[in-house]
């Protein structure tokens, strides 16, 4: 493999820091937790027609499972809120998630569905990713006030009413949890087809430059 200078640099410019990087793994491991405890907290009485299997719940039973759903919710949320402070103080995620538009979303995914979206310079995502960033970022905040309302609804009861009630915010719950899991299986699977970006997301280091014609997303 032949590296140019400009790959050798970049190779020791970090490119995620260190406070990036464990928010981000802490985060990985609190929704972990958070929708596993949940699941078994659904078991206990479900929305829909279906339970999860016990197999990939937390807790064993219903008292076990709440107590985990309550210890992850405080390292999600404290997590969550350094990860925000950080990123406004240093000014980071706006700087790697914005600007994005409508127009550069509907470009990066036709490119991509044509094996044309190159990953030439890692120090940069792309429109897709940085709407699905967003989005995550925006669900999880969502999942957080949809559960202060069951968690405690009379002390919140302004929030209750904005999210449509006790039984709504259930509903806004169950559904954003859906979609941070539906995220999770696709963000999965891209850091595993774009192996550097995961690599990147442990060391903090960007990768080497591939030779030119390399596509990922
Ligand atoms: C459900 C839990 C997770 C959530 C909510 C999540 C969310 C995010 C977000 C919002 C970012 C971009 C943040 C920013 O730049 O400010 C990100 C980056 C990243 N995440 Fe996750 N993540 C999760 C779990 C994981 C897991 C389990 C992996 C690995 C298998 C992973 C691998 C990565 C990688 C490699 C990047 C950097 C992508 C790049 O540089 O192109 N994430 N994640």
């Amino acid at each position: 493999m032949q590296f140019d200078l400009t790959s050798l640099t970049e190779h020791r410019k970090p490119l995620h820091p260190l406070w990036f990087r464990m928010t981000h793994w802490i985060n990985a491991l609190a929704v972990l937790i958070m929708i596993m405890s949940g699941w078994r907290i659904y078991n206990a009485s479900p929305l829909l027609d279906f339970t999860f299997p016990r197999s990939i719940t937390l807790g064993g039973w219903l008292g076990g499972a709440l107590q985990w759903h309550f210890a992850g919710m405080w390292l999600f949320v404290l997590n969550g809120l350094l990860y925000l402070i950080f990123s406004l103080v240093t000014g980071r995620t706006s700087r790697r998630l914005f600007p994005v538009s409508a127009r550069g979303i509907l470009n990066d995914t036709r490119l991509a569905f044509t094996g044309r979206l190159t990953h030439s310079d890692p120090g940069r995502y792309n429109q897709v990713q940085r709407a699905a960033y967003l989005f995550a970022i925006l669900d999880l905040v969502i999942l957080v006030l949809s559960g202060l309302v069951l968690w405690k609804s009379v002390q919140f009861p302004l929030l209750r009413d904005l999210l449509g009630g006790y039984e709504a915010a259930r509903w806004i719950h169950f559904l954003s949890m859906a979609v941070i899991a539906a995220f999770a299986i696709i963000h999965i699977a891209m850091a595993v087809l774009v192996p550097k970006t995961l690599l990147t997301m442990i060391s903090g280091r960007s990768q080497p430059r591939r030779p030119a014609g390399h596509t990922s997303s």
